[in-house]
């Protein structure tokens, strides 16, 4: 995997415009596959994740291309319905296939995917879900099948046990295409990328309500026609350098974003001592003090978002006073600590709690990263640090962050990428 290089002693300063959110592509990518009509989507960033969902979709039988940040995707027969788990394990994602296949061609086969360094990562939210809509749902050497039933209750209610924003997707993604179905998925996710998906299934003539609130209605249409889509700016890439100015004591504007999708992190980041001015489409933050202890837990939006929680530890990690970050989404996000402890860091983690102690500097080191978010947490660590810091395993970062050298260089930082044959 790549090697990144940074340069520490550095403070971020200047303006980066934000790419399209890739957690809003992904799911509206896989809801394409129930389409046989062209659909172009808009803004899509482009990353790692993004093109193996594409080589997902051209395996299925798609005609896909790539263009300046623009997906188109032509009709064509669909010629399989099933997904090897070698592509699943590449992106957890693509298991978002499994219902927009089934409802589509009848039956649907899809590798069950595996943990990974944040958690397990269990499905049974999707499968319970899908089983309560109608479908067959059977697992075979690790692999999930489902089958339609063809005709589907004229009314199906589900209360999801968590408010998932997977399976609140997949979900009402295949409610979307179940004709003459009256669907209501209760204690539903809430996070802009779910607002998104509803945004391009409607546009595509589904009939689909309440996103953004804890209850979806969708009633099923028998078809859904082509469209031209543009998807919503990534809030946590913003997220990600509005936190990097903050902790190098810079001066950052992030630019195309929807500030209302960063209002709770922007609250943090002032309670920290960031000074934060928000405009249309823009945000900017500079340094007032020095950075203080805060106490703060990641939770499902719009509470602090669980993907910006190692950039807020890292952060943290030279504020002055103890913080403490609770992980309220996932069992295992803390992986990252034990690098930046490497780094000078004094952070200990319990449970799911990591309770922080401020030191007045960090020291470069060479470190791996475990996942994308952590990556770009152990860069910023980097940046703060005195001397150079090399991070192996790096590649994630590439699932994640579109042109992330060329952006964080703009604004001061001399990061460098070492490639390997695996990238
Ligand atoms: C989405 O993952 C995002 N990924 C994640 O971003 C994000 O961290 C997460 O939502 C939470 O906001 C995409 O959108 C592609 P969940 P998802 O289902 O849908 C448990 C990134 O770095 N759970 O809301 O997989 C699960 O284990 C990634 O961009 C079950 O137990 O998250 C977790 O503890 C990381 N059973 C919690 O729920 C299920 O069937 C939240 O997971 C499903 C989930």
């Amino acid at each position: 995997m790549s090697q990144i290089v940074v340069t520490g002693s550095t403070s971020l300063n200047g303006s980066v415009t934000v790419s399209g959110s890739k957690n809003s592509a992904l799911p509206i990518l896989a809801a394409s596959i129930m389409i046989d009509e062209t659909i172009v989507l808009n803004n899509v960033p482009e990353l790692r994740d993004i093109f193996t969902m594409l080589s997902i979709l051209q395996r299925i039988g798609r005609k896909v291309s790539f263009s300046g940040n623009t997906v188109r995707i032509e009709p064509g027969e669909i010629v399989v319905g099933n997904i090897p788990y070698e592509l699943i394990g590449k992106m957890r994602a693509s298991f978002n296939l499994l219902g927009p296949l089934a409802v589509r061609c009848g039956w649907a086969k899809v590798g069950k995917p595996g943990g990974c360094n944040i958690g397990q990562r269990p499905v049974d939210y999707h499968l319970r879900g899908l089983r309560k809509l109608g479908f067959r749902i059977s697992e075979q050497h690790g692999d999930v099948i489902a089958v339609s039933p063809g005709s589907f209750d004229d009314f199906v209610h589900y209360r999801l046990p968590y408010p998932s924003v997977g399976a609140t997707e997949q979900l009402m993604t295949v409610a979307s295409l179940m004709k003459g179905s009256k669907v209501v998925i209760e204690n539903a996710a809430r996070e802009p990328e779910v607002c998104d998906l509803q945004g391009f299934l409607n546009g595509s003539g589904a009939d689909v309500r309440g996103a953004g609130t804890s209850v979806i209605e969708v009633v099923g249409k028998d078809a859904l026609h082509g469209t031209e889509y543009r998807v919503i700016p990534d809030r946590v890439e913003a997220g990600t350098y509005l936190f990097a100015g903050l902790a190098t004591l810079g001066e950052v504007t992030v630019k195309s974003v929807i500030p209302e999708h960063l209002a709770v992190p922007i609250k943090i980041m002032s309670e920290i001592g960031g000074i934060v001015d928000i405009s249309e489409d823009s945000v900017h933050i500079e340094v007032s003090s020095p950075l203080k202890a805060v106490k703060v837990s990641s939770e499902p939006f719009p509470g602090f978002p669980t993907d910006l929680q190692p950039l807020l530890t890292v952060t943290l990690s030279t504020a002055r006073g103890e913080s403490v970050v609770e992980e309220g989404v996932f069992e295992n996000r803390f992986g990252y600590v034990d690098e930046l402890n490497r780094m000078g860091a004094d952070v200990k983690v319990c449970n799911r709690k990591a309770f922080i102690k401020g030191v007045s500097g960090l020291s470069g080191a060479e470190i791996k990263a475990p996942d994308i978010r952590a990556t770009a947490a152990l860069i910023v660590a980097g940046l703060i640090a005195e001397g150079e810091t090399i991070i192996h395993e790096a590649g994630h970062i590439f699932r994640g962050y579109e042109r992330i050298q060329a952006k964080l260089n703009d604004l001061g930082a001399v990061i460098k990428v070492f490639p390997d044959e695996d990238g």
